[in-house]
């Protein structure tokens, strides 16, 4: 089964106004237009530089989309510091990472949150990017798999097969992020695989066959051609090294 990769930048809490424009323009110059047809590639820079990243990307007709790096699952009211899918949509956003675990470590986020905005953003047509990954403590117990899928299925709860389909998974181990450290690509793609197998209980053969599974956690050029030939894996979710033009563009080439 040959799907069609993912490349997503997640920017986190870096890069100003002016920053994100140059990061996007190197990047429209970068990534060749043809490269379009085989790899989805995903920008999330910080919620105010969206509508500038789009603007950038609209200009240049540039093979590139734009994600939120979150979001609030209601549509509007008293909710003071969220922004809506609504908001995001308008700004131009096709996809809005979720569940990220600096997002759930940091911020109280849980699976049921992860549940709500997943269904909210399906509903308004955007592609989910829905994070999971474990410590290095669950790991160390060997408890990976049962940790992992079990987010996945809280996450994916009261969803249709149909719809599953569409969704993105970033499998990201904790202790990688940000590390240097990451799982040999058979560790990596293990884990994949049981959340693959899954979503195959779950919702049937077709959305586990077509559903994307990305990897994330210092993924550089360096590893990619590693990870990027697993069966499981298609594609990366990428922190550090999505900053720079160069390492992105060669990351996103890794796919073709
Ligand atoms: P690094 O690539 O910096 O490890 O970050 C991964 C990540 O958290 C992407 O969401």
């Amino acid at each position: 089964m040959k799907r069609k990769p993912v490349m997503a930048g997640n920017w986190k809490m870096n890069k100003n106004n002016s920053e994100a424009v140059n990061l996007a323009q190197q990047l429209c110059y970068k990534v060749e237009p043809e490269w379009g047809r085989e790899v989805d590639v995903v920008l999330c820079p910080p919620a105010v530089d969206i509508k500038s990243v789009c603007n950038v990307i609209a200009f240049d007709k540039a093979p590139m989309s734009v994600g939120a790096q979150n979001v609030h699952w209601e549509e509007s009211g008293a909710y003071t510091g969220e922004i809506s899918v609504g908001m995001i949509k308008e700004a131009g956003c096709k996809y809005c990472i979720i569940g990220h675990s600096e997002r759930r470590e940091m911020f109280g986020e849980t699976d049921e949150d992860v549940n709500r905005k997943a269904k909210a953003l399906i509903a308004a047509g955007l592609t989910p990017i829905i994070c999971c990954g474990e410590t290095l403590e669950t790991r160390d117990a060997g408890l990976t798999n049962s940790f992992v899928c079990n987010q996945i299925v809280k996450a994916l709860a009261g969803i249709a097969a149909s719809d599953v389909e569409r969704v993105v998974i970033a499998y990201e181990p904790i202790w990688a992020i940000g590390t240097g450290r990451v799982p040999t690509p058979e560790a990596a793609d293990e884990v994949c695989a049981a959340i693959r197998s899954t979503i195959a209980q779950l919702f049937g053969q077709r959305a586990a066959d077509q559903i994307r599974i990305l990897y994330g956690g210092s993924m550089k050029p360096e590893n990619a051609k590693f990870f990027l030939p697993m069966p499981n894996i298609d594609g990366g979710l990428i922190g550090g090294a999505s900053l720079k033009a160069d390492s992105f563009a060669a990351l996103v080439q890794a796919c073709l």
